[in-house]
């Protein structure tokens, strides 16, 4: 048979689905697995967003509806950006598509050609550089370790930029590392990029899991700032609707227009139902994303203070998204009982899987091999296992 298309066989499938699949798998076969692999939300979708899906069905909410969204639900979008970001568009710059994911793909097709350069902060979102290479762009990873919180500096994204510099892809606030750029330092990057002409794709789908200080919009400094960035959000992480699949991007109108486009020739629009149900969400859904946040505000406490007091772990008090991300470097190296030593975070993230049967992710799928992500959107039950296991985990490693 003749050989699948190039670009399908580069293409790398994402380390965390992998993680999560192989703990499915294990607790599919009774193995009793702690999973703090996955990064979504550990609770149910709140009930008037669930009544107003069932309405949806109910009223024949169930045709195609237009390729970039439904109007009301653009309207509803205009509203939340105006109102929790201070800024305006008009529901003709709102492309609405299946989930955040869809619309960094979405915006990332709109805006790269083979041999664009796209500066990536490391640890970064896996899929942004996989996006990008199988566009033919070229990925420009920037590394900002513990040492820098995990943010890079202006210095890092003046000296990164080049003639081919097509786009910045920022992610405050960071999954895996839970850092958030503050104001003044976004207004500076906002000035690097307009200075240099180049776009700014912002995926801001953590806003509403911030602990220490606010969130902030690169796109709020001006309209000059705001025609050059596509601002990415989406209702999977605030309103616990990972599989509802809808994200939202907010553009300048040229852009915005040809991602509508290219969503009209490849998945034409999500599901009619979901988009009626995020109108809800958006318009009501604070207090329960409020909730949420507190709640995740105590999980993070306590797993900071068990991961604080294990041995050669170094980590930040994470302050936003619902992850931590501690650096394992000490433990690379050392042997396991049976001898094996552990290469990297994807032989101790397989270790841990194997012998303490607890599921977290390499760094190496964020770009930064010297870490592991752990999801704290998990209960206080799950959390409490799940740092005994990894104690007792690393404890093992001589
Ligand atoms: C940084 C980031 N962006 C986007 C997404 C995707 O969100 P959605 O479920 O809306 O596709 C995720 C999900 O893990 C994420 O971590």
């Amino acid at each position: 048979m003749k050989e699948l298309a190039t670009r399908a066989v580069n293409l790398s499938p994402s380390m965390t689905v992998a993680i999560d699949t192989k703990a499915k798998e294990m607790i599919a076969q009774g193995i009793d697995v702690v999973a703090l692999g996955a990064g979504e939300p550990d609770f149910d979708t709140p009930e008037i967003i669930k009544l107003a899906g069932i309405a949806a069905i109910q009223q024949n909410k169930t045709r195609y509806t237009a390729p970039d969204g439904i109007l009301p639900l653009k309207e509803a979008v205009c509203r939340k950006f105006s109102r929790e970001n201070g800024l305006e568009y008009q529901p003709s710059q709102i492309v609405i598509s299946s989930g955040a994911k869809h619309c960094v793909f979405n915006a990332l097709l709109a805006l790269v050609n083979p041999g664009d350069e796209v500066i990536i902060p490391a640890p970064y979102w896996v899929t942004y550089p996989e996006l990008v290479r199988f566009l033919g762009g070229i990925p420009v990873i920037l590394e900002a370790g513990i040492e820098q919180g995990f943010r890079i500096t202006p210095e890092q994204l003046n000296a990164a930029i080049t003639p081919r510099t097509k786009l910045l892809i920022l992610n405050s606030p960071n999954n895996p590392s839970g850092a958030v750029y503050s104001e003044d330092h976004l207004r500076t990057f906002a000035q690097i990029i307009v200075q240099n002409d180049i776009y700014c794709l912002s995926d801001e789908i953590y806003e509403h899991m911030v602990y220490t200080g606010k969130h902030v919009s690169i796109a709020s400094f001006g309209p000059e700032i705001q025609s050059r960035s596509i601002i990415i959000n989406g209702i999977s992480k605030s309103y616990a609707m990972t599989g509802w699949r809808i994200g939202y991007l907010g553009a300048s109108l040229p852009i915005a227009r040809a991602i509508a486009k290219i969503q009209g020739q490849a998945t034409h629009h999500p599901a009619n139902i979901s988009q009626w149900a995020s109108i809800e969400a958006l318009d009501h859904g604070e207090s329960f994303y409020c909730g949420m946040r507190e709640s995740f505000r105590k999980r993070r406490e306590f797993v900071f203070n068990e991961l604080s007091q294990i041995p050669h772990l170094k980590v930040p008090s994470p302050e936003g998204a619902f992850y931590a991300f501690p650096q394992t470097k000490h433990y690379h190296g050392l042997k396991r009982p049976d001898g094996k030593p552990i290469a990297g975070s994807l032989d101790l993230c397989t270790w841990l899987l194997e012998s303490q049967r607890l599921a977290i992710i390499p760094g190496a799928a964020f770009g930064m091999d010297d870490y592991v992500r752990l999801s704290y959107a998990a209960s206080e039950d799950i959390l409490h296992q799940a740092l005994s296991r990894l104690k007792a985990g690393l404890a093992e490693l001589v």
